[in-house]
């Protein structure tokens, strides 16, 4: 067994030989080869060309022993083809010009068509494909529909989310109907994807750790239970969501194929409260690659050893790596969860 495969027997929980490894936003500026590329195009310029996508997509597997690739892209480039105005601006991260606040911005979201609205992903996933060749798996993404409505009504990233929840107490009608335009965008841009070229696909739920439990199961729950049951099932799911640690079980019970874990749960605990059923993915603290390649180690094996070598293991970070991560730790990073998990 090899790349080729490791990842995607964890997904179904199988025997592997090692514990697969990739990390979120494995593609990303804390390579001297992605800033490269960067210093002469835009980020948008470079998720809407294959060719840039596909390059930037293949620079962490080319350095890196890693097990899947997961493709260049962003969760927020769906939203300016349902109207919203998107733009990165340097320092600032993402602004969405004439964001949601009534009802009728709401009813104006149009539905898209992935086959044409987001041709260049489409394509980008068929070229990595080949490019790939079978050396590791090509995972795909979106964003998860609460993420995306606090984008789409913020107007970018918030610390508090006064807007997102003033439309959930006053309007819960129109931010249902945000969801349920959200969802079903999802469900068809994730379809597509698989069905032009993804092995597996990420819903990525940054934010939805803003909110209680109680709200969690009544604005949330509903929308990703049939989100995830929608989905094209030859290719795992993979269900993420950031800062959880009070709804676990919630989370859980959305019915993704595998539950990303953020690093605030020890990774036994967080996978008895979802049931041992599920496969995880995760849990090693971003800000641990700065550490001393000591503290990484014993923090790697802390995590394995709470894996116990159960099969449905995926390794990731608990959230996406830091731009100014020393390289050689990511290095270490991988060969220890490697060789630390090598089955007899
Ligand atoms: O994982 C990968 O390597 C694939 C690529 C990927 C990107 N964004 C590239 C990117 C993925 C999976 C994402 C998802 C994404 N985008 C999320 C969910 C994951 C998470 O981190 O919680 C979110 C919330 C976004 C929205 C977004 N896009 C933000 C907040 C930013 C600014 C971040 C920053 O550090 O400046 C982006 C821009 C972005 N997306 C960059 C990359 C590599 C940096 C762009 C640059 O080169 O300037």
């Amino acid at each position: 067994m090899s790349r080729q495969d490791r990842f995607l027997k964890a997904c179904r929980k199988q025997d592997v030989d090692c514990t697969p490894i990739w990390l979120m936003r494995q593609a990303g500026r804390y390579l001297r080869e992605y800033r490269d590329v960067r210093q002469s195009h835009s980020f948008l310029e470079m998720c809407k060309t294959p060719e840039l996508a596909v390059e930037v997509t293949l620079q962490p597997i080319r350095r890196f022993d890693l097990d899947a690739a997961i493709i260049f892209s962003d969760i927020l480039l769906p939203l300016e083809c349902m109207g919203i105005g998107l733009e990165f601006s340097d320092g600032e991260g993402p602004v969405l010009h004439n964001p949601l606040r009534t009802a009728e911005d709401v009813e104006r979201m149009r539905a898209i068509d992935p086959e044409t609205d987001l041709s260049y992903v489409l394509k980008a996933l068929e070229m990595a494909r080949t490019e790939l060749n079978g050396i590791v798996p090509l995972i795909g993404f979106a964003g998860a529909p609460f993420t995306l409505a606090s984008y789409a009504i913020e107007g970018g990233g918030s610390r508090n989310y006064i807007e997102t929840k003033k439309m959930m107490y006053t309007e819960p009608a129109s931010f249902h109907l945000l969801m349920e335009k959200l969802t079903d965008m999802v469900i068809a841009y994730l379809n597509a994807q698989v069905r032009h070229g993804a092995q597996a696909v990420q819903v990525f739920d940054s934010w939805v750790g803003t909110l209680s439990s109680t709200d969690y199961e009544t604005f949330v729950l509903p929308h990703m239970k049939r989100l995830l049951a929608s989905l094209e099932p030859s290719a795992p799911h993979i269900h993420f969501a950031l800062g959880v640690s009070h709804m676990l079980k919630l989370v859980g019970s959305a019915g993704a194929d595998v539950v990303g874990i953020d690093w605030r749960t020890p990774l036994d605990e967080a996978w008895k409260k979802m049931g041992l059923k599920k496969a995880v993915q995760g849990n090693l603290d971003p800000a641990l690659l700065f550490g001393s390649s000591q503290h990484l180690v014993a923090s790697v094996h802390d995590i394995l050893e709470r894996a116990g070598n159960r099969n449905g293991h995926v390794f990731n970070l608990g959230h996406g790596i830091f731009p100014a991560t020393p390289i050689d730790n990511v290095s270490l990073l991988i060969k220890s969860v490697h060789s630390g998990s090598a089955r007899p």
